[in-house]
Parts: structure tokens; sequence; C-alpha cells
């Protein structure tokens, strides 16, 4: 099988490695060149447009920001489906709308192309290893087609029904993210403001059934103030909007999810949205510095 990775941003790059060095033939494009050198060195066939991806693979994986970007990639000039052949399927990878997601699909259907929205969790660095979470929708025999490239890139995999549903659930996971890296933040500001050290307060978090893989791993960072992104804090906020947006398509009401829109919205309009999505605990800082 033939791969085609169309954005080696932090994740596609990751993505891209894990399949090189797994033995699948890759054909790569990223909209900036420079950002294809690590998986150029590592043997990828580096190509100028989405529409070579297409021509020269038999599935192309997407790894882009948002539902615009997947458009255009899909469907503009030299786009996917400029490159169409016989029995081409498209994985998106991206996090995006699930219902902008259904319209995608529709519209490769319309061009007899499968599509299937494979929404992961984890960054770069499981990634590479090849221990992301994978969760799947579309059609199920086009996801029996691509199982065992599945099991390359994801330790765990989920089929979860019709487009659009993988994207949902991949939303209700960064409601996680988001409610976990505020509380934390939240958490590790309280303490300080009453001159505790941090580190005790995550000794005592983490000796507790409240602890988390975050509460274990990342927080350690966040209280030196290590913010290096493996996904950044303005992608996030993206998602944040998306699950807003959705929400409020499904006519749900979720009270929190609203509130730290506006918290991430501040973050990234004071300059904080290059950082790790934890760096909002350094905008949380400078929030309370008059304290
Ligand atoms: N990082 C993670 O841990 C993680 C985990 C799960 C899901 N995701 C999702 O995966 C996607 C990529 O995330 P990332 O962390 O790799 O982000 P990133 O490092 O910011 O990369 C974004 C990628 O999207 C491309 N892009 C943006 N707008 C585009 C457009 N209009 N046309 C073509 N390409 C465009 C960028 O190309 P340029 O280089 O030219 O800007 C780059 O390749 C996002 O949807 C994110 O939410 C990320």
């Amino acid at each position: 099988m033939k791969i085609g990775l169309i954005g080696t941003g932090m994740l596609g790059n990751s993505v891209g490695i894990r399949l090189l060095k797994s033995g699948y033939h890759l054909t790569a494009f990223n909209r900036t060149v420079e950002k294809t050198r690590e998986l150029k060195d590592n043997g990828a066939q580096i190509v100028c447009s989405p529409k070579e991806v297409a021509a020269n693979s038999d599935v192309v994986i997407t790894v882009i920001k948002d539902s615009k970007a997947v458009n255009q990639v899909s469907f503009e000039k030299n786009g996917i489906i400029d490159g169409i052949h016989n029995d081409l399927i498209v994985c998106d990878m991206s996090t995006i709308n699930p219902l902008d997601s259904k319209n995608i699909a529709k519209k490769f259907l319309d061009n007899n192309i499968s599509m299937l929205d494979t929404p992961v969790m984890g960054g770069p660095n499981l990634a590479i290893t090849g221990n992301l979470v994978m969760m799947v929708a579309g059609n199920e025999k086009t996801f029996t087609k691509c199982k065992d490239l599945f099991n390359t890139i994801a330790s765990k995999v989920f089929f979860l029904g019709e487009n659009g549903s993988a994207h949902g659930v991949k939303l209700a996971m960064n409601l996680q993210i988001t409610m976990l890296a505020l509380a934390l933040s939240e958490g590790i500001t309280l303490s300080r403001a009453v001159n505790v050290n941090p580190k005790i307060f995550l000794e005592i978090l983490n000796s507790t059934y409240f602890k988390t893989g975050m509460s274990e791993n990342k927080a350690l960072k966040m209280i030196q103030d290590k913010f290096d992104a493996t996904f950044t804090l303005e992608n996030l906020k993206k998602d944040i909007n998306i699950i807003s947006e959705t929400s409020k398509s499904l006519s749900l009401d979720l009270p929190m999810i609203k509130k730290a829109e506006e918290v991430y919205e501040k973050a990234v309009n004071e300059g904080y949205g290059k950082l790790d999505y934890t760096g909002i605990l350094a905008y949380l800082k400078k929030l309370n510095e008059k304290i």
C-alpha cells in the first residue's frame, strides 16, 4: 500500500516518520516546503501539490489545520480530486467540525472516492512510536482495507460508524484536555498564592484518585514554565471553537466550554498561541500578577 501525506506540521511529520520507519512508501506535500525536510531525509518522495500526492498513493492522509484547509487541499486546483484514480482512499486525521467532515466525505463520494474520518488522540511523541489512539468513521469496508495501516500508527483503533461520528468523539476528547489543562493551571495558581510549592500540590494530587496522565507527566514541565509545543494553544482554541459551534448546532448547552472559550481566546489575543496548550498556566500567571 503506497501512502500519501498532506500536512507535515507537528503531528503529520511524526506520522510520516512512523510510516517510513515501518517500511511504507511515502509521498508527502506541505504548503511550506521547508517542513518536509526531515521526511525527505528519511526517504519520502516530496511533491509540489496534493494532486501529485493522490496520483502517487493508494491512501492519502490529511493532517492539516481545519475544515477550510481540508477543503482547499481536497477540492481546489491541483487538489486531491485532480489526482483521482481507481480505489483511491482519503483519511482525514485533522481535527475538524463533524458536520464539515460529513460534507467533505459526501463531496469525495460524489467523485467516487471513499473518505474516512481518522482523528487521533496523542501527540507527535506517541505518533513516532505508533501509539496514537485512533477513532475511525465512514465506510466499514474501506476501514477494513486500511486496518494494517491504522495499526501501524495507533495502538488502539475504534470504529464508530458513519462519517462525522469520529470527529464528534474527538471533540469530546479535546473537551477533556481543555478542562484538565484549566483545572491544573488554576490549582497550581491557587497553591502558589497560598505560598505552597506547586510541586507539593502535584504530589498530593498524584497521591489521589483524581490524578491524570496530565498531572503525572505534563504538569512537572508546567510548573517549570516549560511550554514547548507538542500541540499549540492556538490549535486547542481552534478545537474549543469547533466544540462550541458543534454544541450549538446540536442544541446542546455546555456551560463550561463557553467559559473555557473566553479564557483561551484572551490567551491567544495576548500572544500565548504558539505555546503548548498547557501554556494557559502562563496566561493565568500574567492575569494574577497584580494580586
Ligand atoms: N499536535 C497534536 O498533538 C495533535 C493531536 C491530534 C490532532 N491534531 C490535529 O492535527 C492537525 C495538525 O496539527 P499539528 O499539531 O500538526 O499542527 P501544526 O504543526 O500547526 O501544522 C498545521 C499543518 O496544517 C497546514 N495548513 C494550515 N492551513 C493550511 C492550508 N490552508 N492549506 C494547506 N495546509 C495548511 C500547515 O501547513 P504550513 O506548514 O504551510 O503552515 C501544517 O502542515 C490539526 O487539526 C490538529 O488539531 C494535533
